[in-house]
């Protein structure tokens, strides 16, 4: 709603012109137009229930709606031109692999999060915007950090219509950004994901073609949507530097996973016999160096019109903060192929000084001077490498291997079958387990006796 105030000034001007007194009236009038708040929820927005025609007109609709979305999402609160981001807390949802939860929660509380919610595959919390920098830059076992920007319910066409024109989308959407939908709906009203799609294009509009993407996350479920933006752009594991990789090679996020729950010191030496492209030394190698996972990437939230220069200064000027001594972080692999894309791997990385690579079977395992350590692998799990038959044999050279040249050192397993895992070592502990990208496994976790 738009009050428009009206103010007559009446000024009484009193003169002597040739020797006589001249009363002037001078009046003024003032207008204003005053937006109040709670108003910016019935400005803009078609309520046909066809889309409406705003596909090249995001900019005007933008900087008057911040009103309503300010109590429910204060992260998007641009009062008076100047970003108020900095002292607010972003509604943040943080993705990560099933089964990771726990340990991107003890990430977070790294980070300074006060408040951490674990849902499957996700974490909820609130960040401030340099903690939000921070935590894609930082975290080392999510997929991506997205920021809710909208929350209400619609259960027609129209009312998605009304709801969209009524957020803000000033603070994430430049008028050049293409902004690309991933939408899920379930037992809502609005189930048509492709429909629901449209009305956001048409709210949002296309952009420029050679404007940066921006992926918008919308959930509808029992006819509530949130609408988040996302603030990561490639997903947070992929690093930069895995170019090269070997069969079924893993996640870097899932290596250093292993990592972290196998609970190895970065200060002792890590070993893994069957190392592949190196995703899991490589974690290693950057962990032991104290260097952020995300240091050689880009971010989504560089693009977005809110975006504090000055604040992902002072996240980025952190500096590394390495181990003493460098631990010895050794890979080895039968497949010379695999030994070569782990090399030029961590070289890319920047850790190729950190990490020692060796073309051999796993008979052939020795043990690192300084440790005990741990032995963290991912063995083939058959369906992706090998036709299984001589698994168990693998398994069971692994277990008499590393029980014989590893006494007293720490085991963590990234099996799929937890049977034959137990030719490694039975009685391990099920530490994690994981789907990922459909697949089920397990991680087991120990610690290697003496073969009698
Ligand atoms: C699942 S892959 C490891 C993937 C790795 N974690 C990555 O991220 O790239 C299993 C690896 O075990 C290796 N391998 C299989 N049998 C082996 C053996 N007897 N000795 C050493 N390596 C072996 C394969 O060459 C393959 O690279």
């Amino acid at each position: 709603m738009v009050l428009v105030v009206v103010v007559v000034l009446v000024v009484v001007v009193v003169v002597v012109v040739g020797g006589r007194v001249v009363v002037v009236l001078v009046v003024v009038v003032l207008g204003a137009s005053v937006m109040v708040e709670g108003a910016a929820a019935v400005v803009v927005g078609s309520t046909a229930s066809s889309p409406p025609q705003a596909a090249a007109s995001r900019a005007p609709a933008r900087s008057i709606r911040w009103t309503c979305m300010a109590r429910t999402y204060p992260g998007g609160c641009h009062r008076g031109g100047v970003s108020a981001a900095r002292s607010l807390r972003h509604d943040v949802l943080v993705v990560c692999p099933p089964g990771l939860e726990e340990l991107v929660v003890g990430e977070l509380i790294d980070l300074g999060a006060k408040r951490t919610r674990p849902h499957k595959g996700s974490v909820v919390t609130d960040l401030t915007t340099r903690q939000l920098y921070a935590a894609n830059r930082h975290l080392r076992c999510a997929t991506r950090v997205l920021v809710r920007v909208a929350g209400f319910t619609a259960r027609t066409f129209a009312d998605l219509e009304r709801r969209l024109g009524e957020v803000d989308w000033s603070p994430w959407l430049s008028n050049e950004a293409q902004p690309t939908y991933r939408v899920t709906s379930r037992g809502s009203q609005l189930r048509h994901t492709g429909a629901i799609e449209e009305r956001f294009a048409a709210a949002l509009g296309t952009g420029h073609a050679d404007g940066p993407g921006q992926l918008v996350v919308v959930r509808v479920s029992r006819d509530r949507f949130t609408i988040s933006v996302d603030s990561s752009g490639a997903p947070l594991h992929e690093r930069g530097w895995r170019q090269a990789t070997a069969k079924a090679p893993l996640r870097e996020s899932v290596a250093a996973a292993l990592l972290l729950a196998a609970g190895w010191d970065p200060a002792t030496p890590l070993v893994d016999p069957m190392c592949g492209s190196g995703t899991i030394p490589i974690e290693a190698a950057l962990l032991a160096a104290g260097r952020a996972p995300g240091g050689g990437r880009d971010f989504a939230f560089r693009r977005w019109p809110c975006f504090e220069p000055g604040t992902w200064a002072s996240v980025t000027a952190t500096a590394d903060s390495p181990v003493a001594p460098t631990p010895v972080i050794l890979g080895a692999d039968r497949d010379a192929g695999a030994v070569e894309s782990a090399r030029s791997n961590a070289e890319r990385a920047g850790v190729a000084d950190l990490v020692e690579f060796r073309q051999a079977p796993v008979s052939d395992l020795e043990a690192p001077g300084g440790g005990p350590g741990h032995l963290v692998t991912n063995p083939p799990w058959g369906g992706r490498l090998s036709p299984g038959g001589d698994l168990r044999n693998l398994y069971a050279t692994l277990g008499t291997v590393a029980a014989g040249r590893l006494a007293g050192w720490g085991l963590g397993l990234l099996v799929a079958d937890r049977v034959l895992a137990r030719q490694v070592r039975p009685g391990l502990t099920e530490s994690l387990h994981l789907d990922l990208g459909g697949q089920r496994a397990t991680y087991l976790t120990g610690r290697l006796s003496g073969v009698s």
